[in-house]
């Protein structure tokens, strides 16, 4: 049938009908929300990160106090990024028990419900800024892997509920897994950063929590921007090492990677709304030139494209608004 039986615009004729009609709903328990925990600050203290508006660096205290407020605005889970005080070559206050981010998650775990995800990596750890062992000024693969396992362990050990290495070294989830099963941890998950590519829009967190290389780049272990059939190939190896759910990075220039991943393998399948995905909507909505529904649409468009899970600065923006975008015109 064709016009003028057929008539899209029946679909859309006001509030209701196009709320009974919509496809994509996003839920608070879709959302992740990524923060920073800056060891050195007091309680009370929190830094303001310039390239990020309206986000913070907290001191641990802090933390749980945000995460507990929007707990009860109906959060499910977090994802926690560590500032260690100090820094070394191999980054050993990343696998330090009494870290940032193992404190964290003990508070964490005993006064909240939250699904507890922690990112592993050593580049926030390291003096060189890398995420894996360097020698002569080459990243190490093979090597590394003891590290990240040592990592994700203490996370473990700690409580998390799922460990996310965000590394892209080769190897890496099988070598995590392996560690975690050893030491009888077999119900802590892993959510492998399975394609994560060298973006440009890293950069407001490279400078909220100074993780920005001190030489050269992360192009020999992040995908190029330019490639998708490798991104399958990178999800599908780390689905046979053991990734309970796997994620893409950043979503919203990669969307026909999330839906490709997510058609083909049939996982749970996360997103990562960056950093600089979150700061270009934010500037653009400060200066003016945005009105605030655009974040609800550029959620919308992840979960279209096939994400069941998103991580997103905009998390507590969401869930502040949640009644507003039940009801959204849209
Ligand atoms: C590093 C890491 C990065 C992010 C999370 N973990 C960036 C990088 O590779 O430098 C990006 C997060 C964001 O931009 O929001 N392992
Ligand atoms: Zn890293």
């Amino acid at each position: 049938m064709e016009f003028p039986i057929t008539r899209m615009r029946r679909l859309r004729k006001d509030v209701r009908i196009r709320k009974i009609l919509r496809e994509t709903r996003i839920n608070p328990e879709d959302l992740i929300y990524p923060i920073y925990i800056k060891e050195e600050l007091k309680k009370g203290q929190k830094e303001h990160i310039d390239t990020m508006p309206d986000q913070y660096r907290y001191s641990l205290n802090d933390a749980v106090n945000e995460a507990k407020r929007l707990e009860e605005l109906g959060l499910f889970s977090i994802l926690l990024f560590g500032m260690p005080k100090e820094k070394d070559e191999l980054g050993s206050s990343a696998y330090d028990k009494d870290g940032i981010v193992q404190r964290t998650i003990h508070k964490l775990k005993d006064e909240t419900e939250l699904v507890v995800i922690t990112d592993v990596c050593m580049c926030q750890y390291t003096l060189h800024g890398h995420c894996g062992v360097i020698r002569d000024e080459k990243i190490l693969n093979d090597e590394t892997l003891q590290y990240l396992s040592r990592i994700a362990l203490s996370h473990a050990e700690a409580g998390a509920d799922i460990v996310a290495p965000s590394d892209m070294m080769d190897g890496r989830v099988k070598a995590i897994r392996r560690t975690l099963d050893e030491n009888e941890f077999y119900d802590t998950m892993i959510m492998s950063y399975a394609a994560k590519y060298a973006s440009a829009f890293y950069a407001p967190f490279r400078d909220a929590v100074c993780s920005a290389p001190s030489f050269g780049d992360r192009k020999t272990y992040q995908m190029s921007p330019f490639n998708i059939t490798e991104a399958l190939r990178e999800v599908e190896l780390d689905i046979k090492e053991g990734a309970d759910i796997v994620m893409v990075k950043p979503a919203l220039p990669y969307l026909d990677v999330v839906k490709a991943v997510k058609d083909e393998f049939k996982m749970p399948t996360a997103a990562y709304q960056v950093s600089g995905e979150y700061s270009m909507l934010m500037a653009a909505i400060k200066a003016g030139y945005l009105t605030e529904d655009s974040i609800v649409e550029s959620l919308a468009s992840i979960k279209r494209a096939g994400a069941d899970l998103i991580i997103s600065h905009f998390t507590p923006r969401f869930l502040e608004n949640h009644e507003l975008e039940c009801s959204i015109n849209i």
